[in-house]
């Protein structure tokens, strides 16, 4: 069985850029830089950028085009093909598989808002709005509209529902006519769409939306020493970035034999900076900025990361000429967005069934949307679902692959192989003495940021007595374990039949 490699260069680039392009930069980027302090949320971050972000960007790419040219896509068979296929090593591989399945049952949930929310602006469905200097009093219409939509409502199971049957769909069609085509599309008009909110956010009220861009980037040094907005940070490149689940190795499996990857890396990171700390941060803070002042901003992003998103926003907007319009641009970037990624959050599932358990690809994609389908149902009924699976999955499970991916691909495989193996074909040279530095440094930081997890985060989550997090964790130890079973299962059908 041939394995399908990405049909264009530019097709590569903008489908590896949607991958990491999501609600991340537009939702969550913003979210953290308001609640975090603006200025002295962006020094840890770009620290990380290039300590964490960067480094982990192009081990994924090289170790993706390395287990790709010997059949293997998911990272089960990645760490799998560095231990002789045992056993142990390829169910510590298949957590980098459970990674990216988990979030995707939430993802794909907050997907479909985006839809809904985007036809209903457009049908005009969306409540009127209040006009007031009050945010509490401007925004109280859209917060019960939020809520009643979220419950959820009728028309959000129907959209969750479209949603599903769109990723379902292109999945179904494969890397180059599915995610490869709708990249193409879709990344141009998200970029054209965005550029157009950003100047809308930034310009009202007399361009009052520059003092949201002043926020962000005036670098403000008094939390330097706040372990838990490192931590912040720091979870924001890997989640923007789509680093520590096997997400980016598994898109870089599909490149030729001789693609650069060192290329392909810098540009799927240099893209999604771009619309994360350019486009992302001159929309929905300036916008609130412009309306509602200063003060506003850090008091908003404390109710929770959506309300940026689906209150704020949208109050903002609906109170513009063309308000309904303007609202529907915002809820479909949002989409496209989220799209390019969901389908990216599954492929790695569909690429252990298809790659490892030999199935074919239509009965890999079915059965992976069905397991995405009933998880996103979960998070659709069961109250605190999301931030439970996001915390361990989107916090925790991240940075332990993330040392794990390093501490294979560059200690264990060995400086010098993986030396060679990222300067093949690549038109930048990377030195020696990068890798070292990288090879030490970044796990190091890994290290402290799992500590600080543990003595920040972890008491917090523990002390929660909510019945509803008994179904959220049985439901993560079930996908943890399910995938381990198909990645033991699969070792014996790999060892029996031929590989290509
Ligand atoms: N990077 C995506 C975003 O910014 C979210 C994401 C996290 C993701 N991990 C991923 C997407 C893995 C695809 C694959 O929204």
């Amino acid at each position: 069985m041939k394995r399908e490699t990405w049909k264009t260069k530019v097709g590569l680039i903008f489908a590896a850029a949607g991958n990491a392009v999501g609600l991340g930069n537009l939702l969550r980027f913003p979210s953290k830089v308001a609640l975090y302090g603006g200025g002295a949320f962006m020094i840890p971050y770009f620290v990380a950028l290039f300590l964490l972000g960067i480094p982990l960007m192009l081990i994924e790419w090289v170790i993706g085009r390395y287990a790709g040219a010997k059949g293997h896509g998911s990272m089960t068979g990645i760490i799998g093909s560095f231990f002789n296929h045992s056993y142990g090593s390829r169910v510590l591989g298949s957590i980098g598989v459970s990674i990216p399945t988990l979030i995707v049952c939430y993802y794909i949930y907050i997907e479909s808002w985006t839809l809904g929310f985007a036809f209903m602006s457009l049908l005009g469905q969306m409540p009127e709005p209040v006009v007031s200097d009050d945010p509490r009093i401007a925004m109280e219409p859209f917060v019960s509209f939020y809520k009643d939509y979220t419950k959820p409502s009728p028309i959000a199971v129907v959209f969750l529902i479209i949603t599903l049957i769109i990723n379902w769909v292109i999945l179904q069609r494969g890397i180059v006519k599915g995610i490869e085509l709708t990249a193409k599309y879709g990344l141009p008009i998200l970029i054209a769409m965005g550029l157009f909110l950003g100047i809308v956010s930034l310009s009202m009220n007399g361009w009052k939306g520059l003092e949201g861009l002043l926020f962000i980037y005036k670098p403000d040094f008094s939390k330097l020493t706040d372990p838990q907005v490192w931590l912040e940070a720091s979870g924001q490149i890997f989640f923007t970035l789509s680093l520590g689940m096997g997400a980016i190795a598994t898109y870089a499996s599909y490149v030729k034999k001789n693609e650069d990857v060192v290329k392909a890396g810098l540009y799927t990171a240099g893209i999604n900076e771009f619309v994360e700390v350019v486009i992302g941060a001159s929309i929905a803070i300036p916008a609130a900025f412009a309306v509602f002042g200063a003060m506003s901003v850090p008091e908003l992003a404390k109710e929770g990361t959506f309300r940026l998103g689906f209150i704020t926003m949208p109050a903002i907007l609906m109170s513009l000429p063309i308000g309904s319009l303007l609202s529907a641009v915002w809820f479909f970037l949002l989409f496209i967005a989220a799209l390019t990624s969901s389908l990216a959050l599954t492929q790695p599932l569909v690429a252990l069934l298809e790659d490892e358990m030999r199935w074919s690809h239509a009965k890999a994609v079915n059965v992976s949307m069905i397991i995405v389908s009933f998880g996103a149902f979960l998070s659709a009924y069961v109250k605190g679902f999301i931030d439970d699976v996001d915390f361990w999955a989107g916090t925790f499970m991240l940075l332990f692959f993330g040392l794990l991916e390093i501490i294979v691909f560059v200690w264990i495989f060995g400086v010098h192989n993986f030396y060679k193996e990222i300067n093949t074909n690549s038109f930048i040279k990377i030195p020696k003495g990068l890798i070292y530095f990288y090879a030490v440094v970044s796990p190091l930081f890994l290290v402290l940021l799992l500590y600080f997890w543990g003595i920040v985060q972890l008491p917090k989550v523990l002390s929660q007595t909510d019945p509803n997090v008994l179904i959220s964790r049985a439901f993560v130890i079930f996908i943890i374990l399910l995938i381990a079973f198909f990645s033991i299962e699969s070792r014996r059908r790999y060892l029996s039949g031929p590989h290509m």
